[in-house]
């Protein structure tokens, strides 16, 4: 009994500080998938690997996806053409009703669905 409650103490302490460090900048991706299926999937596809020509691949492991978070946050807010493209990023995915929270759950969601 006793070893149960320290067993059941520990669990949630750990759960409070799992939370703590999420609230802490870091992106939660399960929302980040939904704000992905509502916006980002249409050019980039279900799979990462671009549903129309000038999306980068997202699965590749030395692709876009390996620059620093910074660097991707800014791209995606601010919105991002690179040299020669088909095609620039439209900021914020084109959604105007994206927050900065979105963007950082989103890119969470990127790292975990696809890499780097
Ligand atoms: C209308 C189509 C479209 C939508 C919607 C879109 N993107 Fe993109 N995205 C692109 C294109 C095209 C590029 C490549 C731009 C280039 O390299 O010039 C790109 C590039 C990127 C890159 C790589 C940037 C870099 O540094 O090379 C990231 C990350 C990205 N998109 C994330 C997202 C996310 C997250 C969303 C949803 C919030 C989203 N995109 C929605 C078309 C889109």
């Amino acid at each position: 009994m006793k070893k149960r409650t320290v067993f059941v103490l520990l669990t949630s302490v750990s759960l409070l500080v799992a939370g703590a460090v999420q609230a802490n900048g870091e992106g939660d991706a399960a929302k980040g998938k939904v704000v992905y299926e509502g916006t980002c999937v249409f050019c980039h596809g279900e799979n990462g690997k671009g549903e129309i020509p000038g999306t980068p691949n997202f699965t590749k492991a030395d692709g876009v996806l390996a620059q620093d978070d910074a660097v991707l946050i800014s791209h995606i807010i601010d919105g991002f053409e690179s040299a020669g493209s088909a095609m620039p990023m439209p900021a914020n995915g084109g959604n105007p009703d994206l927050s900065d929270e979105d963007v950082e759950d989103v890119l969470a969601y990127l790292h975990q669905a696809f890499g780097s």
